[in-house]
């Protein structure tokens, strides 16, 4: 049985990982240790507060004596940490809440760890640090080149992209320098429920409801690789369980797609869910492309497939499908959002309507 703690629980991933860890684990302590910063939604976790193996705290990860204190009084020996500042564009537009937390915060954490788990007389030997990063740190891909391996040289364009390559760079010093017990993942771009309308999905899906337009950046071309939420939880799980300390390693979801392809389907889905709004692909607008714009993401997966026997599981058409419905369904989550920082936000990224 592990007790854990899993910063950035409210967030969009953080709150997907919750949900499947208890699923899987109920016998697991989970505390979630969450600013609730603009990003996060305590709704997302609501339906847990009965259980009582579940508790929400609400703090900053900054704060290292709080974080040495549930470490220590809930005898936590498992830290899963999504906690961050996660949008490129806010970060191209303000970087320093980016370096406050991504940066400062994860070495609060890690301070913390290594004080509790390694200092006080060694009192949890069996402890792990699991650092959760993204593939951005890699840089950007051309058309045909290689895709990312856990030795691609880091190579980060956005602030954003470059606050979580030093981030996994203090990982994994703490490890090297002191011996603490941790891993790493670097996960291509999610998409499922809970995701905070912003990121190109949900914001598309909730412009789709509300028949607004659908702003694509440039030329539509730039290529990420999708992968739904629930495939990168079961990655996390599979690296907690069997996972070498030391190591990161690699999740994508082999789903390569240029942005206006991805959209084109979320458009084709919503015609056959909506269509007497039928053809949505007249909401699509190409507005002015973002600073640095990254052309391509890949992951290459192998290490994690082979040597933990990973494998995504959720069809694209059908997970976007899944996410486009539990967005109709789930009104009450997403509605509240729409109004002021985001009506703010919108205005300052995309201009009047
Ligand atoms: P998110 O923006 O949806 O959620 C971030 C969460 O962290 C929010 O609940 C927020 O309140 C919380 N938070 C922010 N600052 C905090 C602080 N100082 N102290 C405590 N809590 C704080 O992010 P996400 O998309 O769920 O991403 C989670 C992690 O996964 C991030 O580390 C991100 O870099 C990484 N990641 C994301 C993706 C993706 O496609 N979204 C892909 C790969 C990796
Ligand atoms: P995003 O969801 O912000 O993730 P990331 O920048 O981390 O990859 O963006 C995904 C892709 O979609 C990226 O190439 C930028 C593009 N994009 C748009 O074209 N329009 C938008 O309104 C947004 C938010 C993103």
């Amino acid at each position: 049985m592990r007790s854990m703690l899993i910063t950035g629980g409210a967030g969009f991933i953080g709150a997907n990982f919750v949900h499947y860890w208890l699923a899987h684990h109920p016998q697991d302590r989970v505390v979630v240790l969450d600013a609730l910063t603009y990003a996060g939604n305590h709704a997302s976790l609501r339906s847990l507060e009965v259980r009582d193996t579940f508790r929400f705290v609400h703090g900053n990860i900054r704060d290292q004596q709080l974080v040495e204190r549930l470490l220590r009084e809930e005898r936590l020996d498992t830290i899963v940490h999504f906690a961050a500042e996660s949008h490129v564009d806010r970060s191209i537009l303000g970087p320093d809440a980016f370096i406050e937390t991504n940066i400062l915060g994860t070495h609060a954490l890690l301070k913390a760890a290594r004080q509790v788990w390694l200092e006080a007389g060694g009192s949890m030997p069996h402890h792990r640090f699991h650092h959760v990063s993204t593939d951005e740190v890699y840089g950007s891909l051309g058309i045909g080149g290689q895709s990312f391996t856990e030795i691609t040289p880091y190579s980060p364009n956005s602030p954003y992209a470059a606050s979580k390559a030093a981030s996994d760079h203090l990982v994994r010093a703490y490890r090297q320098t002191y011996g603490l017990n941790t891993t790493l993942s670097n996960c291509s771009n999610n998409y499922g429920p809970y995701q905070f309308p912003e990121k190109l999905i949900p914001l598309c899906i909730i412009n789709l409801l509300k028949q607004e337009p659908l702003p694509i950046y440039g030329d539509g071309k730039n290529i990420r690789d999708w992968l739904h939420v629930a495939d990168h939880c079961r990655g996390i799980e599979l690296i907690l369980e069997n996972g070498k300390p030391g190591c990161s390693y690699n999740i994508g979801g082999n789903n390569e797609r240029t942005n206006l392809q991805v959209v084109s389907a979320l458009c084709a889905i919503m015609d056959e869910l909506n269509p007497e709004f039928a053809p949505h692909q007249r909401l699509v607008k190409f507005v002015t492309d973002r600073p640095g714009h990254d052309r391509r993401y890949a992951i290459n997966s192998r290490k994690i497939t082979s040597e933990l026997g990973y494998r995504p599981t959720h069809e694209f058409m059908i997970g976007l499908r899944e996410t486009i419905e539990w967005y109709i369904n789930n009104k009450s989550w997403w509605q509240p959002i729409l109004s002021g920082e985001y009506k703010d936000w919108m205005k300052l990224q995309y201009g009047e309507g």
